[in-house]
């Protein structure tokens, strides 16, 4: 029964309109500032780039030039449909990826910067995306990232443990209080840069909001690079790295 309403939720609200009306649901608060905060996210992004749970692909046309090459991944085909539609037009060559990020197709240490926004309220369990972040990641190489979290506040932060369940079926299965800045401390990548600030323009329950940098260790040994990624068109990723 569970797992019924669970196709019916994927198959009308929970992937269908979500996909279709996001740009809609956000087109405020990117017109109060969101969309300036998603340029600063992205600006030290450089070489070979990987962005995850790119949505219907808001990011891009922030992308500075000092970014060679330009993977875009995102786990749901509703989505991975909105973003063909806006890569159409986009002036550098992008690949698209299907893939969720705890198990992206590309060998140990291919990338220098790793970027996502407003993903690790959403996924399962942040943990695994976050050290799979860290084994695509070159030594030193960075993972930027904008995510809206719980409120340090705690009359806030009780709020949004209130309004989470509803939430959660609204906002496509997103969790509108995780701890996501202590995820990211006790992960084993090192928090370089960290801005707490506001998501403008938001309701109180979302408006915490951090953006930053976040390096793998240096002295991690990487396995060569034996794997590269296809050239043209969007690749389907059901499994993890074959290298
Ligand atoms: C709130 S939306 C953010 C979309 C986009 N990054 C943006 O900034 O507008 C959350 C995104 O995470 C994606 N997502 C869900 N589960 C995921 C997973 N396991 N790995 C990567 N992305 C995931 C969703 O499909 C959705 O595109």
């Amino acid at each position: 029964m569970a797992n019924l309403l669970k196709k019916a939720y994927d198959a009308t609200w929970g992937k269908y309109v979500f996909a279709g009306m996001y740009d809609k649901f956000l087109a405020k608060v990117e017109g109060y500032g969101l969309s300036e905060k998603r340029a600063e996210f992205l600006k030290p992004a450089y070489g070979r780039t990987i962005e995850l749970g790119t949505g219907t692909g808001l990011n891009l046309p922030h992308y500075p030039d000092t970014v060679d090459e330009l993977i875009l991944t995102e786990p749901y085909p509703h989505m991975v449909a909105k973003l063909e539609e806006k890569t159409r037009d986009y002036p550098k060559r992008v690949q698209l990826v299907v893939a969720g990020a705890e198990r992206l197709p590309y060998p140990d240490g291919y990338f220098d910067t790793v970027a996502a926004a407003m993903i690790l309220c959403t996924v399962p369990d942040p943990q695994p995306a976050l050290r799979e972040i860290e084994r695509v990641l070159k030594p030193g190489g960075q993972y930027l990232f904008l995510e809206h979290v719980r409120n340090k506040d705690p009359r806030v932060a009780r709020k949004q443990d209130i309004i989470q369940k509803g939430w959660y079926w609204f906002g496509n299965e997103c969790h509108c209080n995780r701890p996501t800045v202590q995820t990211l401390q006790n992960s084993s990548l090192e928090i370089a840069d960290l801005q707490e600030t506001k998501m403008p323009g938001a309701w109180e329950f979302i408006e915490a909001m951090v953006i930053g940098r976040a390096v793998r260790p240096a002295t991690t040994t990487t396995k060569p690079l034996t794997v590269s990624a296809a050239s043209n068109g969007h690749t389907h990723a059901d499994s993890g790295c074959d290298c």
